[in-house]
């Protein structure tokens, strides 16, 4: 009589919807979905850092009143948690960044649109209207810096709070499953966030307004957070001293990212990057962090050393391709449930109650203990 009702037949778990969800994609778009960079070093780590620390769980607390939710971009939402920027929405199932953006709408939950989605911001956060969610851009920087600012101008006419800048991204990392499956967009699918007149179906030509600017400094990142009203993330950060610079560019906050394993393979995890971060921002800037999250304690974890915020990039993805707007809400509600379980069970009835001492890292004798 305790345990909560099913929310699916097949999907109890995030590796539930991972396997069904992959289970209806092609080998080509499932790969270039669910691998990364070269040897999958880092994609494997992020996942294997949440592993690596355990829980300290504190009893008999009254936990019969529990509230998850938070603020993030001025918008409440319902968790600590909200949609990485992810190219492509539209290989995973028709309705594309419109499903995902009316399960993330329901359910409290803030959005960021990649450069490279398959449907225009402006339609995407229409899909939201009168949820109060909050919505964001992600910018990856070209080249050709007057199409920066048209993708900037064009977020904040659709409403949007925030630019994601993606800063770990100063040429593409080496997705070997793209080579082996001659990885392209499909003829009928187009990127309508970039200006017109770009072939979006190939890549290897050169284009000022779609080539990754290799030559992109803290120089520019000032120049771009004077040239907005959003608030700036710098998407990409890993070690503090970069965080620093980030705070000191003026930068709103920053996403501790390696871009979900797809950029340096063999960088840090993002949660073992987290704690040098926390320790040199000293709660100057917003710190969010995205890579590896697949559980409700997850989610807990990055908040207990420090994260303000989380984002997820493949389980939006894996929740469309296995049954559109009802597998991206089924994905956020098993996460909502897990978190608010992992919660109840450590004794926190709110996110602030959430601290270090909730967990226990494996020390050189091989035991886990406290921090
Ligand atoms: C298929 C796919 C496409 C992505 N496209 C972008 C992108 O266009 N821009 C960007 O900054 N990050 C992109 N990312 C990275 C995500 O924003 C995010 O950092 C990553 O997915 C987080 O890891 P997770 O998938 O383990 O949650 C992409 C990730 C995936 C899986």
């Amino acid at each position: 009589m305790n345990r909560l009702a099913n929310q699916d037949e097949l999907v109890f778990s995030i590796k539930d919807l991972q396997r069904e969800g992959t289970k209806k994609l092609s080998k080509t778009v499932a790969e270039y979905y669910n691998e990364g960079s070269m040897d999958l070093l880092t994609l494997n780590d992020n996942t294997m850092a949440f592993d690596r620390v355990r829980l300290r769980p504190r009893v008999c607390v009254d936990v019969s009143e529990i509230d998850t939710s938070t603020k993030c971009f001025g918008a409440k939402v319902a968790m600590p948690l909200g949609f990485s920027p992810a190219a492509m929405h539209k290989l995973a199932h028709p309705e594309g960044e419109l499903a995902t953006s009316r399960a993330a709408a329901k359910a409290g939950c803030n959005m960021i649109l990649s450069t490279w989605a398959t449907t225009h911001i402006s339609d995407v956060v229409k899909e939201g209207e009168g949820y109060g969610n909050a919505y964001g851009m992600q910018l990856s920087m070209v080249e050709d810096w007057q199409t920066n600012i048209d993708v900037v101008r064009n977020a904040e006419k659709a409403g949007c709070k925030a630019l994601f800048l993606t800063v770990d991204c100063a040429v593409l990392g080496r997705r070997l499953n793209e080579y082996r499956n001659g990885f392209s967009l499909p003829k009928h699918l187009q990127f309508p966030n970039l200006p017109e007149g770009i072939d979006p179906h190939c890549s290897t030509v050169y284009d000022p307004r779609r080539a990754y600017d290799r030559s992109f400094t803290w120089e520019k990142v000032k120049r771009l957070v004077a040239s907005t009203t959003m608030q700036v993330y710098l998407k990409g950060i890993l070690t503090a001293e970069d965080a620093i610079l980030a705070a000191d560019c003026g930068a709103h906050g920053i996403v501790v990212s390696n871009h979900g394993g797809r950029q340096l393979d063999g960088a840090m995890s993002t949660l073992d990057a987290l704690e040098e971060i926390v320790a040199a921002v000293k709660g100057r800037i917003q710190i969010h962090l995205d890579g590896g999250i697949r559980r409700g304690s997850d989610i807990f974890k990055a908040i207990a050393l420090g994260a303000d915020h989380c984002w997820v990039g493949r389980i939006p993805i894996w929740g469309l391709a296995y049954d559109g707007e009802r597998g991206v809400t089924l994905g956020l509600n098993l996460l909502q449930e897990e978190l608010t379980l992992t919660m109840a069970l450590c004794g926190c009835s709110k996110l602030s109650d959430i601290t270090p001492g909730h967990l226990a890292r494996l020390r050189a004798n091989g035991l886990f203990a406290k921090l």
